[in-house]
């Protein structure tokens, strides 16, 4: 066999196991939410978090919600420059809280309760968000005027995801729910839609910071 034969079976045969395992860029499988490898997955990939029928509707516009969700009050945000009206965290970071606060098991779906260990480290933020990221608030052109070195959502384009899978629009419609900014604000929990090759999930790459450049015009 040929040099090129050689590198070539060996390509499709890599392509073969990552295919076997789920494992594909831009897909939530093999993911960091691909939980099929757990302890307690249970061989699927959506349940833990949605399920089709009989599920939690006590939080605002939870999508089909699977999962217990958490009943922590939380150390919000602020600092003395701080334009954003900044409340508890509701609807959609309250449902990555309900893992990422640390107080739920991950395993806590279906109505029953779970024992797998919470988590930990530094994937577990605690109930005090004023060490984050601020979340839970409306960021609209009156919060861009104010602040004055905020890109107007309306008005900025940007691309999310790279390579495999993108997705093009405002600020406001690709990364702002109900014009809030949320986890899923800068995070895609499914993968579908990231940069820098899934890595932290992210919707726009790292480099050179341009995450952060996407809505801080500095
Ligand atoms: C780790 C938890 C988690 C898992 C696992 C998960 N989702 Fe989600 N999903 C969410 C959260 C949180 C939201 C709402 C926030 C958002 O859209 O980013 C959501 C939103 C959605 C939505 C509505 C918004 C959209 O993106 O279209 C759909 C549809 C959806 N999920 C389907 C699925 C399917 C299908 C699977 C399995 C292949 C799945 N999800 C697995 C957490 C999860
Ligand atoms: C303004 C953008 C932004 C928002 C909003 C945001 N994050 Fe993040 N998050 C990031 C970035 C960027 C990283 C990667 C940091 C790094 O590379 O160390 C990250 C990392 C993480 C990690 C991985 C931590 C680790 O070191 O393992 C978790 C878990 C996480 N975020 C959850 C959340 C949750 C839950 C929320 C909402 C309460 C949220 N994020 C809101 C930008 C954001
Ligand atoms: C069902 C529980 C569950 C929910 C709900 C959930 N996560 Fe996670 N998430 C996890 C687990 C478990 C990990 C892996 C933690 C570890 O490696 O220690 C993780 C990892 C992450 C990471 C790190 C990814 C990396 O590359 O290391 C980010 C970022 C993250 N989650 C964000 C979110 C956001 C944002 C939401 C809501 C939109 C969310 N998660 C909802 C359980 C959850
Ligand atoms: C989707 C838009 C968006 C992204 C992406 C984003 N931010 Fe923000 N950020 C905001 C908004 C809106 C505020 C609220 C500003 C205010 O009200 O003063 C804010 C607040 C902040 C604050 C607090 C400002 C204060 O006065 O206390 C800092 C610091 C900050 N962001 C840094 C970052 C960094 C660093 C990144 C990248 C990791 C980032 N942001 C990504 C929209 C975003």
């Amino acid at each position: 066999m040929n040099r090129i034969k050689i590198a070539w079976r060996a390509a499709l045969a890599l392509a073969a196991a990552t295919l076997a395992q789920g494992t594909f860029a831009g897909q939530i499988g093999g993911s960091a939410h691909d939980f099929r490898n757990q302890a307690w997955g249970n061989g699927q990939i959506c349940i833990y978090c949605h399920a089709p029928h009989h599920t939690d509707t006590t939080t605002t516009d939870a999508p089909l919600w699977n999962h217990e969700v958490t009943s922590q009050t939380y150390v919000l945000y602020d600092s003395a420059t701080l334009d954003a009206t900044v409340g508890q965290p509701g609807g959609l970071s309250k449902l990555c809280l309900s893992c990422h606060d640390g107080t739920v098991a991950p395993d806590s779906f279906g109505g029953t309760g779970g024992s797998a260990p919470t988590l930990s480290g530094s994937a577990n933020l605690g109930n005090t968000l004023l060490d984050d990221h601020p979340i839970g608030f409306v960021y609209d052109t009156s919060l861009s005027t104010t602040d004055g070195s905020l890109h107007d959502p309306v008005a900025t384009n940007v691309t999310i995801g790279s390579g495999g899978e993108q997705l093009s629009g405002t600020i406001q419609q690709r990364m702002l729910f109900n014009d809030r900014m949320e986890c899923s604000s800068c995070h895609d929990v499914h993968n579908t839609f990231t940069a820098d090759g899934g890595d932290m999930l992210v919707k726009v790459s790292q480099s050179g910071s341009a995450l952060c450049l996407t809505c801080h015009n500095k």
